[in-house]
């Protein structure tokens, strides 16, 4: 993918669980992901030709563990750790915090959301084919201030704002041409709301849906047709007590020119085209894991 700036991609997320077993087959299950390594406490998992795009790691809580973003370069690399000092970010670690990363550190960014910066190694040839999603696409944080939050992804990672919600509501941001890497959303608890999965068109949507019902489970909301990012979208309830979000068509962004796209927060067409409603699944969510 094109690297738009300083971030080429967000590579993949880390998440807590109380059962790992039941995360595992429940991210083969519903998403398709391969498992590609596993040892004591974790489980990586992929979709891409990549060694991970989802972590699980056995823990006493449920929470969101850390994200991890692929810095374009080396340069880019050092200039993101430089960044990270002078805003006086605490840093975790000076080297990678998971396999099959080259080079990279770790910091707890704003709200206490953990961030590791790296570089991948080789490509890691494992796709067997079949079912299943595309590629991981993007992460939706619940945050207390925003702004300061848009400041700090725009100003550490040189991630440009696609779209707006009112002065503060949510911000939509990219790294790349997909409308969005990561997404916030001002919100009374800061938790990742969800973690977002790309397929080819809706009828893996169908699939989806059909599948969870087939297992006794089913969607939590959707599929629907956002208007920041005009993806059409459906959300379902992992074990760990987080959301994922499987998507198709979301706006591809080639102009560099493109302005900020902004939403009247009393228009609820922003969320959702076809219905103007607000979800009522808001409250789920990961908090960040303490450190
Ligand atoms: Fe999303």
């Amino acid at each position: 993918m094109t690297a738009a700036g300083t971030i080429s991609e967000v590579g993949y997320v880390s998440l807590g669980t109380r059962d790992l077993k039941a995360s595992i087959d429940h991210a083969e299950k519903f998403l398709g992901l391969r498992v590609t390594e596993t040892t004591a406490d974790k489980a990586y998992l992929a979709a891409q030709d990549t060694h991970h795009e989802l972590v699980y790691v056995q823990a006493e809580q449920n929470g969101a563990d850390h994200f991890g973003l692929l810095a374009s370069n080396s340069d880019e690399l050092a200039a993101i750790r430089e960044k990270v000092d002078r805003a006086g970010y605490r840093v975790l670690a000076e080297q990678p915090i998971e396999e099959y990363a080259e080079a990279g550190f770790a910091f707890v960014g704003p709200e206490g959301y953990t961030w590791h910066i790296h570089q991948a190694a080789d490509r890691y040839d494992v796709r067997a084919g079949g079912v299943g999603v595309d590629r991981f696409g993007h992460i939706n944080l619940k945050v207390n201030d925003s702004l300061a939050q848009r400041d700090f992804l725009v100003n550490i990672f040189g991630m440009k704002v696609s779209d707006q919600i009112g002065d503060d509501v949510a911000f939509f941001l990219r790294c790349n041409p997909d409308n969005h890497g990561i997404a916030v959303m001002k919100r009374p608890d800061v938790a990742l709301h969800h973690h977002a999965w790309q397929v080819q068109s809706i009828a893996d949507l169908g699939r989806l849906g059909d599948r969870l019902i087939a297992n006794g489970s089913r969607l939590v909301w959707g599929p629907v047709r956002h208007g920041a990012g005009h993806n059409i979208a459906a959300y379902y309830l992992e074990p760990a007590g987080g959301i994922v979000e499987v998507y198709a068509e979301m706006e591809q962004i080639f102009n560099p020119d493109r302005g900020v796209k902004q939403w009247d927060p009393e228009d609820l067409r922003w969320i959702n085209q076809w219905d103007g409603q607000i979800p009522e699944m808001l409250h789920y969510g990961l908090a960040p894991v303490a450190r």
